[in-house]
């Protein structure tokens, strides 16, 4: 299959193509994306990428059976949970996070859990058959319904598919994998596209779920162009800290469920082990009678999790005081800083100020607010906060407390944890029915009233 070649230039995030280089991408705005592939002119490539047929027909939509909706479960109740409630048939999964996350372990526990009852195909580009061996040994998988493919070529992994149709389908990783007559090399925008979507048009028709797995780049986003991200059905994120043991798994999309829930999860020595408790997790080791740490409590979909927050407020070495935010957004802690100095009476101006979510929760709800204001003041004043006090709420720009959803709720994890007094927005009083509440709630209407019901 001789075709003339000819060189193309490819945005690694959109997936734009041109016969010329830009610096910035025409289409998505990237900088210094596009990268350079060789490509064969031939009308075959073409033919061979993508076969043509069997064509589908239309359907009534009454005709359209979905009782086959059941899902999979798939041994982990965290995992369940962020996929929607288990692995929807047909549905492709997309796994992302950074090398040594967790992503190969997760896929043999499930494999661990499913091959009892469902045979599964589990390709590997990146190890060894002997490696994954010792793995699933240390993990105690040893299903005889598992079969393990050590291939990078994608057009036998599919009709290995084909032939076989297993019940479900591990790819680790669509990086290594490749079509032999693509010219550009693996891992590129191409072949990863081309891949995922080989994969996607074998396992759609004949209805079989597939993991896939995806590194990230340095940016941390899933290589390869965000169409990627389009084609398959769920994208979930491994996350978490290498030194720590935890790991958080976050749905980014999802077609059959919500993108809020998470998934928590503990690294030990026999894999991942689920964690049910995350507020235990996120408070243990926390400082007492120590100023700048506060704890606040979060929904993550639909879960209250409790977590602590820590501030530094100190004199600044330089003209420009240094403002820092880990696992909080940086303008929004500007703007809280802005709001404590304009109407509370609170002066940063001069201070370096830090912010710390321990645990390496990201907090994206303007609940967190309120905490984040008192881990600061009390770095600030240097005076310790309550320690069995829980504070939320969230900061209107006249230095108002905003009531925030789910009061209830976290106010019921605040008291199930053991803490004893929860400092709230005062409108949130009215969303609780006060009866039966084991905690003793303090609603607050400023700032600085919140601070005094705080204060030892
Ligand atoms: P792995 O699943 O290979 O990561 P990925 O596929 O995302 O690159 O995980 C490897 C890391 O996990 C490695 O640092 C060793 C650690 N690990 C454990 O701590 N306990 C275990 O039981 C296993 C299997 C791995
Ligand atoms: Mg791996």
């Amino acid at each position: 299959m001789a075709g003339k070649l000819r060189n193309v230039y490819i945005c690694s995030e959109c997936g734009f193509e041109s016969a010329k280089w830009y610096g910035k991408c025409p289409t998505c705005g990237a900088w210094n994306s596009m990268s350079e592939e060789v490509r064969q002119t031939s009308s075959q490539q073409k033919a061979t990428v993508s076969p043509r047929g069997p064509y589908s027909r239309p359907v009534p939509i009454r005709e359209i059976d979905t009782n086959e909706e059941a899902r999979y479960h798939t041994g982990l109740s965290e995992l369940d949970r962020v996929l929607g409630g288990g692995i929807v048939k047909g549905s492709l999964i997309l796994i992302g996070g950074d090398p040594g996350i967790g992503k190969s372990t997760i896929l043999l526990q499930i494999c661990g859990f499913l091959g009892k009852t469902l045979r599964i195909l589990y390709v590997s580009g990146e190890e060894s058959g002997r490696q994954i061996k010792l793995r699933a040994a240390r993990l105690g998988v040893d299903s005889e319904n598992l079969y393990i493919m050590t291939e990078t070529d994608v057009q036998a992994v599919v009709e290995q598919i084909r032939a076989d149709k297993p019940d479900l389908v591990m790819i680790d990783s669509i990086q290594t994998m490749n079509f032999t007559d693509l010219s550009s090399s693996p891992g590129s925008v191409t072949q990863v596209r081309e891949c995922t979507n080989a994969i996607m048009r074998a396992i759609k028709a004949l209805e079989i779920p597939a993991f896939i797995v995806g590194h990230v780049n340095k940016d941390g986003a899933i290589a390869g162009p965000k169409v990627l991200e389009h084609i398959v059905d769920a994208v979930l994120y491994f996350e978490g800290d290498r030194q720590m043991s935890y790991r958080i798994l976050r749905a980014v999309k999802n077609r059959y469920g919500s993108t809020n829930e998470i998934g928590v999860f503990d690294m030990g020595e026999f894999g991942l082990r689920q964690v049910e408790n995350p507020s235990q997790m996120m408070l243990s080791g926390r400082p007492v009678h120590v100023s700048g740490t506060c704890v606040t409590c979060v929904m993550e979909g639909t879960r209250p999790i409790l977590a602590e927050i820590q501030g530094l407020a100190t004199t600044s070495g330089y003209g420009n005081p240094r403002r820092m935010s880990t696992g909080f957004d940086y303008n929004r802690m500007s703007l809280i800083l802005a709001v404590l100095e304009k109407r509370a009476g609170y002066y940063f101006s001069n201070l370096d100020a830090y912010i710390n979510v321990v645990g390496g929760l990201r907090l994206d709800e303007p609940a967190a607010d309120l905490s984040v204001a008192m881990a600061l003041i009390s770095s600030l004043k240097d005076a310790p906060l309550r320690e069995n006090a829980v504070v939320f709420g969230e900061i209107g720009l006249a230095g108002e407390l905003r009531a925030v959803s789910h009061a209830e709720a976290r106010v019921y994890e605040a008291a199930r944890m053991g803490f004893e007094r929860c400092v709230l927005p005062f409108h949130c009083l009215k969303q609780i029915s006060q009866s039966s509440i084991p905690i003793e709630l303090v609603g607050v209407k400023t700032v600085r009233e919140a601070f005094e019901a705080l204060c030892e």
